[in-house]
This record gives structure tokens, C-alpha cells and sequence, in this order.
């Protein structure tokens, strides 16, 4: 359920909508009063010219009754030349005039009019409004009529009649904006409920993505990309972790059995060989921690030293440092330059080299060669390949991951750390380059594609 606080999205728009609705009602209903005032004034104008049209023809002298007949037109006065009354209808009658008008009906307008409250002889506000007659032989008389005064919005009807009518299109307007965000809202609320759960409980859900409401379903759509990501991504430190720590605990064990076993029988025991045993085991944990910190350094994107370097040239220089167990065959173009840290190329190569000089037979060859050309440039190729039993295609992309040794049932002790491949593919990334295996008659392929600079 949505709060009904400031923050509110659904009480802000409803807020707003209600306010912009009351203000046009507001605008409208003036409008409309204005109209329905101005109408009554003219219907009352109207009534007064009804009692002088009335009155007019029976005001010549002698035919003037003294009370007049009753209209439905409003109290009538007849008034002379020197201002006395001389005719009224019956309510007004032996009262005095109903207003006072400047002194003489001569020195007026045709057709004025006072609002009293009330006017001599009445009760209430009313307009009196006085009209010129002329008699003979007096000359100038007046036909006063007393209308009701009408307020500028016409009449108390009209003026409920509009107050009703915008209380109900403001509120109407209000509840309905309110039902529409909270309909259109809803899918967001189930989303961060369901993300709310997430958080308390685990990676493994989802949120739910509406069919309708494009921007939502986007959202939605982006938010389970994200858990699917994060997913992954605590899946394999999970996976990490578990495999780290049992390739440290692997060794450590093996070298508490050692001194314990140094310990119980002292005099039986060959020290050197024990001392020996634990320092391979110790040089082993060293390698995996080694490794582990060359990861973590190539994962937090630590800068590289990069500098032009022809790459046959490295290679040349690291396969002349090592004396191998396998015969190697060199095939390296001079002239492929690349911009590179040298020390992390070199470390590639060294894992790449150890892994074939573990599993070759009898021969490694190694080939430094430019392209094939890229969409953005040059490429400079390395290659290490070795006739051993290679490796089977569905594992090409798995022996990349960390901890995987796809040997591990046979020597896993005697193997590397397991990360030296998954080292030499973040290298190859860093330097925007690739690593990968590919096909090869015989033995395992390892073909390493970096960008090309121009020559030194
Ligand atoms: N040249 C190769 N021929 C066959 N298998 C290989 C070769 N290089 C690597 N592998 C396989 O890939 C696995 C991962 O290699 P790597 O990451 O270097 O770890 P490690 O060498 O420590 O075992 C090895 O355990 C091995 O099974
Ligand atoms: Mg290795």
C-alpha cells in the first residue's frame, strides 16, 4: 500500500490534479455567476420597465386612481412635478417616497435608480428604480418601481448550483487521477516488494514483469537483469572461494600429516626428505597465493606499463631463458610490434609454455606471426601448440575458469595451480586482445590475438 506522505508520487498527482481541476472549476463558475447576475439584473431592469409601461398610460391627470392596481411588477410609485406622491400601489400607499432623488425631476435623467435597505416604506434591500413622465400641465412627473436587488452571482441557486457542480468535478477528477496512479503503480510496488524479499531472502528470484505499461515492464526487464547478473557473479565467488580454499587446504593438510608423523617418531624420521616434502608443499600454497594476488590485481584493472615491444623478440628472448624437457620449434616474424606490458606477456607465455611442456610428447612449437587483420586494425598472433593429447572441444572454453583441471583424477598435486590459464586470458583482456583454443591436427592450440601497433 502506497503512504499518503509528501513524498508520495500517488499523493503528489492527486494533489495537483485536484488543484488544477478546483482552480478551472473556480474560473468557469465565476464566469457562469457573472452571466447569471448580469441576466437577472437585465430580468429586474426588465420589471421595472414593465411597472412604468403599466403606469404610463393611466398617469395623465384626472385618470390617475390614487392607489394603483397591483402588478407583478413591484411596489409602484407615481410621483409629481414638486416630488409628493399621488399615486401608489397598495402597499405603498399614504407611505412617503420610496428614495429621495435629486430635488426636481427636471434636473435628472430620464431613468435612475437607488439600491436601499431598505427603501421608506419597504422591507429588505431594493433597487428603486425612477423613470421621467410627462403630464401637462404640470410638466415632469416620476414612475418609481422597487425591484429586488440581484447580487453579481445572480441568485443563492446559482451561486450552489456552482459551488455543487465543482465540488463534485474536483473530487471526481481527484479519486479518479488517484485510482489511475495507484493502477499504474502497482506493477512498481510488486516490484520492490518482490525486491525487498530478494534482499531478506536470496538471488534465485525474480521480479515480476507486466505485459502492458512499456517503461515498467523495462524496468523490470532491467532490474532481473541485474539479479541475474549479481547471480552469476556470487555464484562464481562462492565457487572461487570453495575451490581456493580446498586448493590451500589440500598441501596444508598433507604437511601437518608430515610433521606430525616428524613429531611422534623423531629418530625414525629423515629430515631432510620431511624438510624437503614440507618446503614442496609450502612452495605449492606460495604458488596459489601467488596466483590469487596476480588475479585479484588483473580483476581490480591495476594500470599496465605498457610499452612497444616486437613480440618475436620477447618470445625469443623467454624460450633462450628456458631449458625445456621437450624439443621446441621457433617460428618468429620480427617486426610484430604490440604495445604491451612486458612482464604480464612474459608471464603469459610461461603458463602458456608449462602447460605444453607438461602435456607434449615430444615436440612444442611456438610461432609469432602478424593478423589476420580485425574490424579496428592489425592483429599480432602467438601461438603455442603441442603434441600431446590436446584437449576436447566442449572443454576450450572451461579450462579458462578458475580452479579447473580437467587432468585433476590423475596429478593434481603435480600439476600447476590451476589459474595459470585464467591468468593468461586476463592478460590477453587487459591488453584488449583474446585467448582462446583452437583446432589443431594434433596436441592442444593456443592462440593468443593482441592489437597490432605500427612497426618501431
Ligand atoms: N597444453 C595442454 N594440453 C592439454 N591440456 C591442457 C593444456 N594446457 C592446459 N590444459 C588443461 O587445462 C587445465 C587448466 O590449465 P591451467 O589453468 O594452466 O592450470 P594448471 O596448469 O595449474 O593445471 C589443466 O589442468 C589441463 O587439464
Ligand atoms: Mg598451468
Amino acid at each position: 500500500m502506497l503512504n499518503w506522505n509528501r513524498s508520495s508520487l500517488r499523493a503528489r498527482t492527486t494533489l495537483a490534479t485536484g488543484a488544477v481541476a478546483a482552480l478551472v472549476c473556480i474560473g468557469f463558475s465565476v464566469l457562469f455567476l457573472l452571466f447569471a447576475g448580469s441576466k437577472e439584473t437585465a430580468d429586474a431592469q426588465a420589471r421595472a420597465t414593465a411597472g412604468w409601461a403599466r403606469v404610463l398610460p393611466i398617469s395623465k391627470p384626472g385618470q390617475l386612481p390614487a392607489v394603483l392596481p397591483d402588478g407583478n411588477d413591484g411596489p409602484i410609485q407615481v410621483v409629481d412635478t414638486w416630488a409628493r406622491v399621488v399615486a401608489a400601489t397598495p402597499e405603498l400607499v399614504g407611505k412617503p417616497p420610496m428614495a429621495i432623488f435629486p430635488p426636481t425631476p427636471s434636473d435628472r435623467d430620464v431613468r435612475t435608480q437607488r439600491t436601499l435597505c431598505p427603501p421608506a416604506g419597504l422591507k429588505g434591500c431594493m433597487t428603486v428604480v425612477s423613470i421621467k413622465i410627462y403630464t401637462r400641465p404640470e410638466g415632469v412627473g416620476l414612475i418609481d418601481v422597487a425591484v429586488p436587488v440581484v447580487p453579481w452571482y445572480g441568485s443563492s441557486t446559482m451561486l450552489l448550483l456552482a459551488i455543487g457542480v465543482s465540488v463534485l468535478i474536483t473530487t471526481m477528477m481527484a479519486v479518479g487521477v488517484f485510482r489511475a496512479v495507484g493502477k499504474t503503480l502497482a506493477p512498481v510496488d510488486a516490484i520492490r516488494t518482490e525486491l525487498a524479499e530478494i534482499t531478506a531472502t536470496g538471488l534465485d528470484r525474480r521480479v515480476p514483469v507486466p505485459r502492458k505499461d512499456e517503461e515498467i515492464r523495462l524496468l523490470a526487464e532491467t532490474a532481473n537483469a541485474t539479479l541475474d547478473r549479481l547471480e552469476h557473479a556470487y555464484q562464481q565467488l562462492r565457487r572461487f572461494t570453495s575451490d581456493a580454499s580446498h586448493d590451500l587446504r589440500s598441501p596444508l593438510a598433507a604437511m601437518r600429516a608430515q610433521l606430525e608423523e616428524a613429531r611422534m617418531y623423531p629418530q625414525d624420521t629423515d629430515w631432510p626428505k620431511m624438510t624437503d616434502a614440507v618446503l614442496a608443499g609450502v612452495d605449492r600454497l606460495q604458488a596459489i597465493v601467488t596466483d590469487l594476488l596476480t588475479l585479484d590485481r588483473l580483476d581490480a584493472n591495476a594500470p599496465l606499463t605498457c610499452e612497444p615491444t616486437d613480440l618475436g623478440q620477447l618470445v625469443g628472448a623467454e624460450l633462450d631463458r628456458r631449458t625445456p624437457r621437450v624439443r621446441v620449434v621457433k617460428d618468429l616474424h620480427r617486426g610484430v610490434v604490440i604495445d604491451c606490458d612486458r612482464l604480464r606477456i612474459t608471464r603469459l607465455l610461461t603458463n602458456l609454455l608449462d602447460n605444453a611442456e607438461r602435456h607434449a610428447t615430444s615436440q612444442i612449437t611456438v610461432t609469432v606471426r602478424a593478423g589476420p587483420p580485425r574490424a579496428d586494425g592489425a592483429t599480432a598472433t602467438l601461438e603455442v601448440i603441442d603434441d600431446g593429447a590436446g584437449i576436447a572441444a566442449e572443454h576450450w572454453e572451461k579450462v579458462f575458469e578458475r580452479f579447473i583441471r580437467l587432468d585433476a583424477s590423475r596429478n593434481r598435486d603435480a600439476g600447476g595451480t590451476g589459474l595459470g590459464l585464467a591468468i593468461a586470458r586476463q592478460i590477453a583482456h587487459a591488453h584488449q586482445g583474446t585467448m582462446t583454443i583452437q583446432d589443431s591436427e594434433r596436441g592442444a592450440r593456443f592462440v593468443l590475438r593482441l592489437p597490432q601497433r605500427d612497426p618501431l
